[in-house]
């Protein structure tokens, strides 16, 4: 017995506990994703997701409000349109869902928050894939980095604060800033899905998009044996010009959100995706774990992990816990 060394002192009470935290999870770190359905009159459940609805426009607007009055940091918005094609027309579509709920929410809310919008194809193309096809049905780099770039400018004249390339296309960070620079829109950041991994949990986000896609996204999105390589990726997109980056999924990836968080100089972000959210939602409805306890736990291990900022589905429930 070394009576010296008893680490459990500083666990004797709540406030003991609170007074050592080393990490803490505050509202303003924490950002929702949000879906958009065009036509949609009222809020549509997302059946793999309980509590998560595909909003109307309406709906959206009364959440978005509800949620910065809940304190959360930002909003991630994602359209689900009624009709798609070939080449994803409706993402530069000044009418498409998307850059219609992003003018909503920005003439609603104003610079009260920070709006952030999903940059990618895969929502407006019939195919499903995050960018074009060639003549050979592989999905063509720089012809969808000419895209992102009008999708870029369509997003920042909608009246997004921060733009997410998502599709992890090579290059997509150079082509959306030069867009923007090129746009004179120079104060529209970037959140770069930099280290983005080819992920089976994604399932139930793309029952929430009505996703099309056949077959899977290996050959853009990352392989989930690789660590090294995210860093690369990390590194392209900071010379590339990226104001932050991002690791996803989060809770399966705590080691690449770690080694980013080593070498970003900008924010890291850590995006607890749709299967995360899921599994513990699956978890606690069959009475496998406390819901509240294991969701905070979550947040906290993604952010001991040394992310800044966290998206998660839970942002409004959680900034209700931790206020
Ligand atoms: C693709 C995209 C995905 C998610 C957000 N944007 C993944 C995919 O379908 O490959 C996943 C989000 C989640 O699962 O919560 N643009």
């Amino acid at each position: 017995m070394f009576p010296d060394q008893r680490p459990r002192r500083l666990r004797t009470s709540p406030a003991m506990r609170r007074l050592v935290a080393e990490t803490t999870v505050r509202p303003s770190q924490l950002v929702l994703p949000m879906f958009v359905k065009e036509g949609a009159t009222e809020p549509v459940p997302v059946a793999t997701m309980p509590g998560v609805v595909q909003h109307s426009r309406e709906s959206l607007r009364k959440a978005a409000v509800e949620a910065v009055e809940a304190g959360v940091g930002g909003l991630m918005l994602f359209g689900v349109p009624q009709h798609k094609d070939a080449v994803g027309s409706g993402g530069c579509d000044p009418n498409g869902v998307l850059n219609l709920a992003l003018r909503d929410l920005r003439s609603e809310l104003g610079d009260e928050t920070v709006l952030m919008s999903d940059l990618c194809l895969d929502e407006f193309t019939d195919h499903g894939h995050c960018g074009v096809l060639d003549a050979s049905g592989r999905v063509d780099n720089d012809a969808t980095l000419e895209i992102y770039g009008r999708m870029a400018v369509a997003q920042a004249e909608a009246g997004a604060h921060l733009l997410g390339p998502s599709g992890m296309m090579d290059g997509q960070v150079a082509a959306v800033r030069a867009a923007l620079e090129e746009a004179g829109f120079t104060d529209t950041g970037i959140l770069a899905y930099s280290a983005k991994y080819s992920s089976a949990f994604y399932g139930p986000f793309r029952d929430a998009m009505e996703s099309s896609l056949q077959g899977d996204r290996r050959t853009y999105q990352q392989d989930p044996a690789n660590l090294r390589e995210a860093l690369r990726e990390v590194r392209l997109d900071l010379d590339e010009g990226a104001d932050m980056v991002m690791v996803k999924p989060a809770m399966l990836y705590l080691d690449v959100v770690h080694a980013v968080a080593e070498i970003a100089d900008v924010p890291v972000a850590a995006y607890q995706i749709s299967g995360e959210y899921a599994m513990i939602e699956a978890a606690a409805a069959g009475g496998w774990c406390d819901r509240r306890t294991a969701i905070l736990e979550s947040l906290s291990s993604i952010r001991r992990a040394g992310a800044d900022i966290v998206l998660t589905y839970w942002a409004v429930e959680a900034s209700a816990w931790l206020r």
